[in-house]
């Protein structure tokens, strides 16, 4: 076992940890981390259920088939890997990521039989795909393991680093792409046990990162409180907090992740740290934007303000197609005068293209969602004046608006009904500056290519929405400390602009996402030759080819470089996570 201690250490940076000897109960702390706490495990001995995991795989001894033929020499060759040297060597010649996904999904399975889960059980279906918003990503990983305390995760991320073996993580399962929460072999961390939503008096709740949205307000409403997050209740809360976030009070407040008190981390070694403005400052600003590169999240403690009065919110559809361009005015003038004379208003303005039940084609429809935090002044709530005209914009529309003053999370609520789980979705941004005419412009783009070509195919639904950014919602992110997105230098409301669409049929996949393509490069093209084009890419629904990280720029990546080097040295997040996005300009793996 000297071999194994040995190199146990050099993952845990030399310090005297004892992965790969016996289970620590001792609190190490560390000179560059501040409050590093070694979670002890006193029943644990790593190293045995390591030899139990090989020896039932055969590792150290005859390999069957377990692995595929031609790239391990015969059936049933003699092995000795032993150790990780020899895992490691084993790998760069069979290109096998199977094998150390066998062996730390073993060990789960010896240390937590009733959180891991394997291929062909009902756990595995019952936790695997369901875990997932977008039917195109769904994986097999090698096994799923579910943990239901930041100990858990722990001791698995000691067990995962040690093997390393490729693992994932997946929160709310809202990202719509293959492979950024999911993993085809190794360990999918599923973090839906971990639930609870600990309201602390003194203006902040404790969110476990197991929880949706919709939860999260209903606790808080019941305290008549609000906290930016989500607008729609079955938003996972960990992936959109790591991606920035937008929330209805984001005009006010700015993004989420600038509104986090403190982030729960556990650090690939397996230690658990805290991030917040005093402890692991590099960490918690690396977080607030960097999504999945340096850690997996376990609880994120959100500030909360009152909200005593309630909301006025609801949604307005506008089905009248003749109204679209004043309609696009409006909402030009909301990005630019409306967001900023009143800021605890919010305005989601989506274009959607649908067939509903009993309709022979679909028709276009503006879907908005109006919001205001109600002042404590005041005694007869309305939209205020910096969406009134929108609310008189069509008088069907006050006929079928559900407007209304009500607890702040029934918003996010009511949006969360329509949302569907198992269908085929793509996600994907891009950036602008406010100009109304550009978004007419861009609007007709997507009207005249995306419809005529998959309006009519089954299930089809596409949005395409429209989301302001103002300078005051990035200086209060710079009040709060700052954050990764890298947006300080704008100099006027920029808008992310999001393209949403949903299918039924695989076979369609090809074909729409081909369109989507050439919509983003046109608009884009447009955007540009306007001198209107924003080169931000919001992460949380970026394309994955389109390098969101790197868009934030390049002092902001240099520190997210830095945090990295500094909390997982051995590149664990970078090289044995295969998807999300990451930090580009880190030494490839
Ligand atoms: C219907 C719908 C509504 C949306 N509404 C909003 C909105 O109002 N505002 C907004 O900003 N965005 C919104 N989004 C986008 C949303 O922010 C992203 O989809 C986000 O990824 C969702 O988080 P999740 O936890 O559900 O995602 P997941 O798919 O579980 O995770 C996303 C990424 O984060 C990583 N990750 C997850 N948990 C952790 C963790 N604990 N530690 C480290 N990494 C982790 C995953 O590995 C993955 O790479 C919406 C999306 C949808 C589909
Ligand atoms: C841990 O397990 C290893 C391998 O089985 C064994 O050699 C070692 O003595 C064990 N340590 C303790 C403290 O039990
Ligand atoms: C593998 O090693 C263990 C102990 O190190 C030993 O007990 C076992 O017999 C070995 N298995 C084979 C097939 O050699
Ligand atoms: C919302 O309004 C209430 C008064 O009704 C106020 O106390 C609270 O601070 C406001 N929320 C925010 C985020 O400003
Ligand atoms: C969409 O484009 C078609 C032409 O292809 C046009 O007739 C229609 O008016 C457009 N719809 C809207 C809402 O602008
Ligand atoms: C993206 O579009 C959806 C509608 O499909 C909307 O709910 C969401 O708020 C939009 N987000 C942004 C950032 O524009």
């Amino acid at each position: 076992m000297v071999r194994l201690s040995t190199i146990a250490l050099g993952l845990l940076y030399g310090l005297s940890n004892t992965l790969g000897v016996v289970a620590d109960t001792t609190t190490f702390t560390d000179p560059v981390i501040d409050g590093a706490i070694a979670v002890g495990f006193p029943s644990v001995n790593i190293t045995a259920i390591l030899t139990e995991a090989e020896n039932e795989l055969g590792v150290n001894g005859t390999i069957t088939n377990n692995l595929p033929d031609e790239s391990y020499g015969t059936p049933g060759t003699t092995v000795t890997a032993r150790d990780l040297e020899k895992l490691q060597e084993l790998r760069k010649r069979t290109s096998l990521r199977g094998i150390c996904g066998a062996v730390a999904c073993l060990s789960l399975k010896i240390l937590f039989p009733s959180k891991t889960a394997t291929a062909g059980t009902s756990n595995y279906a019952a936790w695997n795909n369901p875990s997932f918003w977008s039917a195109t990503t769904y994986m097999t990983p090698t096994c799923v393991f579910r943990p239901t305390s930041v100990e858990d995760i722990s001791l698995a991320m000691r067990l995962i680093t040690f093997t390393q073996t490729d693992f994932n993580v997946v929160g709310g399962g809202h990202s719509a792409i293959k492979g950024w929460a999911n993993t085809e072999d190794g360990v999918l961390i599923i973090l839906s046990g971990l639930k609870g939503v600990n309201i602390n008096v003194r203006g902040w709740a404790e969110v476990s990162v197991g929880e949706r949205w919709g939860d999260v307000f209903t606790a808080l409403d019941e305290r008549k409180l609000m906290a930016l997050g989500g607008r729609m209740s079955t938003v996972g809360v960990p992936g959109l907090v790591l991606g920035g976030g937008i929330s209805y009070l984001t005009n006010q407040l700015g993004f989420v992740a600038d509104q986090v008190k403190n982030f729960e981390v556990v650090l690939a070694n397996g230690w658990v740290v805290n991030a917040n403005k005093d402890a692991n400052q590099d960490l918690f600003q690396a977080l607030k934007g960097g999504s999945s590169n340096f850690g997996i999240v376990s609880r994120i403690d959100l500030y909360t303000w009152p909200c005593p009065k309630g909301v006025y919110s609801g949604q307005l559809y506008f089905s009248d197609t003749k109204d679209y361009p004043k309609m696009f005015d409006l909402v030009y003038k909301y990005h630019t005068v409306g967001a900023l004379s009143d800021t605890s208003s919010h305005l989601i303005s989506a274009f959607v293209y649908v067939t509903l039940p009993g309709m022979s084609t679909g028709m276009h429809m503006g879907a908005f969602t109006a919001f205001r935090n109600i002042s404590a002044s005041e005694t007869n709530p309305g939209p205020g004046s910096a969406l009134q005209e929108i609310v008189d914009l069509n008088p069907t529309t006050k006929a079928s608006s559900t407007l209304k003053v009500r607890p702040y999370g029934q918003t996010a609520i009511e949006l969360g009904a329509g949302d569907v789980t198992g269908l085929r979705q793509d996600m994907r941004d891009f950036s602008v500056y406010a100009d109304a005419q550009l978004y007419k412009d861009i609007f007709q783009i997507w009207n005249t290519t995306m419809i005529p070509k998959h309006g009519s195919k089954t299930g089809f639904m596409g949005t395409i929405a429209f989301q302001p950014i103002t300078t005051n919602a990035v200086a209060a992110g710079v009040a709060r400390g700052g954050n990764s997105l890298g947006l300080e230098s704008n100099s006027g409301t920029m808008a992310i602009i999001n393209l949403t669409h949903q299918w039924a049929l695989a076979g369609d996949d090809a074909s729409i996402l081909l369109t989507l393509d050439d919509i983003v490069l046109r608009a884009i093209a447009l955007a540009k030759a306007r001198n209107l084009y924003h080169p931000y890419f919001y992460l949380n629904y970026a394309h994955k080819l389109n390098n969101p990280i790197g868009s934030y720029g390049t002092a902001s990546v240099n520190r997210l470089k830095k945090a990295s080097k500094l909390y997982d040295p051995c590149g664990v997040f970078q090289c044995r996570v295969p998807g999300g996005f990451k930090i580009p300009g880190m030494s490839s793996c």
